[in-house]
């Protein structure tokens, strides 16, 4: 067994015997001297053999970067003219006395300095060596101390770790099924669990009172940074508590972690309704460390000869707004090209914009391509409620309010970025009171969170109105990453059949896919609530990491695909017969 990690030994050893074990991560030949960096999980040492011990000194002669080994050695001081102030254990080395190959290893096909630029696919194709790299296996130490600080957490206010089933039915979050065929059900299918949701509740009508789970969710849709198709959640429900005890429980677990891992004190979380969230930052789930703001101004528009921007300012779906960035008139006529083609991503049609070059000349000292457009005065009241001031830019979206809110709040974050506008490091904050529902693109309702979610008004002010019905729902945003997201739920079944019928589910449907859940709410099911965090999400912004890729240890790509495994695979025929499965000619091919 070893004695030390590699990583741990410093100068508190001075004199120890050790054994270590480790893989070579670099060997140098100094005239004579062998020096070994070897590395463990937890850090590097540098091990070195001299000719005194012949037979091991040979041995060292002969690993490889890579080679797996077990050391025995005394611990020293270093020269002072040798210290390594850059390594943990720079003031240290060991003296290697006996050296045992326990195995070769080729050639790394990349090498693992943090210096080398790999290209993903590689890295993901050889994961277990890329994992080997210190930052990433910072990364997933630092995933096991985030799921431990939790679990304690819920654990010391009476949380219940149940696992619920990974073969069940579709359910609903709104993304497409993974579907697993079944063997003894011919032509049936499994669907994996976008989330653990209809169970959740279920347990609280069993009487669990407060549940939570680390739970593998699966969904199939299209991927990005912060998306995989199996992801993780901290899945949590409790019974006979409201939001804002859901919410302060909640907070205060997150509150801790911070503390606890990374010591950072992030104070008490703001609210805000949706509403506001997306009238002032586009967007309902704001990144509030960057200090710019969308402003109305339809009202001004409406008066404009500018059909571009008359139009939306005078349609009941549409939206005109100013995006204001203070000392934004340095941005250049390339820079303005580029996020003109940026915010057409979001489907913006243009970006107009003015740059304020020397307000006390009024119009002459403003400069812009929309300028032409609009009488003196609509500018100049425009530039009063913007309060400007020399060298700002403003910037202009008009469309459907989806769109313009989706451009601009886009734009907002990437001028910040590219502005380094930062004003604190961390920003959490709720998003409250969201709509029940949202229009679909065949004009049907859907849900904004899922079918089960409780409105804040009664069955029959929701089936009058859907569309201005809010829910008691409620999402946790981080730095303009939605970290999670819960509900009160309906824990009535007049409630739920209201719900259903908004959506067009009919009461024979509704028994089908959720008859069970029906039922259960009929046998004292008590007033519910819950929220999931994505665990990805989370430890991604906790460590400072990119993707969600680089802080899951067997990622797929972008096209949910397992490059090291080569999954999804080919069936063989024997399995798809016994599953009643027959290829359409073009999937075989
Ligand atoms: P929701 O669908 O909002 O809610 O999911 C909760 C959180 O899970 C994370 N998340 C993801 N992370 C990585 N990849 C994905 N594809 C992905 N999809 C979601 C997000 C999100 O905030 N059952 C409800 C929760 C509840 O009501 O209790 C649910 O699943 O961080
Ligand atoms: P045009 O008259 O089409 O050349 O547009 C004049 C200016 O308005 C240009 O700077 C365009 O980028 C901008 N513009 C065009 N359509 C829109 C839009 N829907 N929202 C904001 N700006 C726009």
């Amino acid at each position: 067994m070893r004695s030390h990690y590699c990583g741990s030994i410093t100068s508190s050893n001075i004199d120890e015997e050790v054994t270590l074990y480790g893989w070579v991560d670099r060997r140098r030949d100094h005239g004579g001297v062998i020096f070994l960096d070897l590395r463990d999980r937890e850090g590097i040492v540098q091990v070195v053999f001299d000719p005194d011990t012949e037979e091991h000194f040979e041995r060292a002669d002969r690993v490889r970067t890579e080679y797996v080994l077990e050391v025995k050695g005394r611990v020293r001081a270093r020269s002072e003219a040798t210290i390594n102030p850059n390594m943990a254990t720079g003031e240290v080395e060991v003296l290697g006395k006996q050296l045992e190959i326990l195995n070769r290893s080729e050639t790394p096909p990349f090498q693992m300095d943090e210096h080398t630029e790999v290209g993903e696919d590689i890295r993901l194709k050889y994961r277990y060596i890329d994992l080997r790299r210190p930052e990433m296996m910072e990364k997933l130490k630092l995933r096991s101390r985030i799921t431990a600080s939790i679990r304690n957490y819920l654990d010391d206010n009476g949380f219940l770790d149940i696992e619920t089933p990974i073969l069940t039915r579709a359910t609903p979050e709104g993304a497409r099924d993974y579907l697993v065929p079944s063997r003894t059900h011919e032509g049936k299918f499994f669907a994996l669990p976008q989330s653990p949701q209809l169970f959740k509740q279920l347990l609280m009508v069993s009487g669990m009172d407060r549940y939570y789970q680390i739970a593998k969710c699966f969904r199939d849709e299209d991927l990005r940074a912060d998306r995989q198709p199996e992801f993780t959640q901290i899945d949590i429900e409790t019974s006979f508590m409201d939001d804002q005890q859901i919410m302060a429980i909640t907070e205060g677990m997150i509150r801790d972690l911070f503390k606890e891992v990374l010591e950072v004190d992030l104070g008490e979380f703001p609210r805000m309704p949706y509403a506001e969230a997306m009238s002032r930052f586009g967007s309902d789930k704001p990144d509030l460390r960057i200090p710019l703001e969308l402003v109305d101004v339809n009202d001004l528009m409406q008066q404009v000869d500018f059909k571009v921007f008359n139009g939306p300012a005078n349609d009941p779906d549409g939206r005109v707004a100013a995006l204001k960035v203070t000392g934004g008139a340095q941005i250049s006529r390339k820079q303005i090209d580029d996020y003109t083609k940026f915010v057409g991503i979001y489907g913006a049609k243009g970006l107009a914009w003015i740059k304020i070059n020397d307000l006390a000349a009024g119009i002459e000292g403003l400069q812009s391509p929309i300028l032409k457009f609009m009488p003196d005065n609509i500018v100049t009241e425009m530039m009063q409620r913007l309060e400007v001031a020399d060298g700002d830019i403003v910037f202009f979206g008009a469309d459907k309010a989806k769109v313009v809110n989706e451009a601009l709040g886009a734009l907002r974050v990437k001028v910040g970025e590219d502005l380094n506008m930062f004003t604190a490091e961390w920003a959490p904050l709720w998003v409250v009171d969201f709509p029940m529902f949202e229009k679909g693109n065949d004009g049907e309702w859907t849900s904004l969170h899922h079918p089960f979610t409780a409105p804040a008004c009664s069955p029959e002010e929701l089936a009058e109105n859907p569309g201005e019905s809010l829910s008691i729902a409620y999402d946790m945003v981080l730095n303009g990453t939605e970290l999670g997201g819960g509900s009160v739920r309906i824990h009535q079944p007049e409630m739920q059949k209201a719900v259903f019928k908004v959506l067009g589910i009919n009461d024979e449907e509704a028994q089908i896919k959720f008859g069970f859940l029906l039922d259960a709410l009929k046998y004292g099911a008590p007033p519910h609530g819950g929220l999931a965090f994505g665990l990805d999400r989370l430890v991604m912004l906790m460590s400072d990491a990119k993707s969600i890729r680089d802080v899951i240890a067997f990622p797929k790509t972008q096209t949910a695909h397992c490059v090291m495994t080569d999954a999804p695979g080919e069936a063989e025929s024997k399995q798809l017969k016994e599953l009643n499965i027959r290829l359409r000619e073009k999937a075989k091919a």
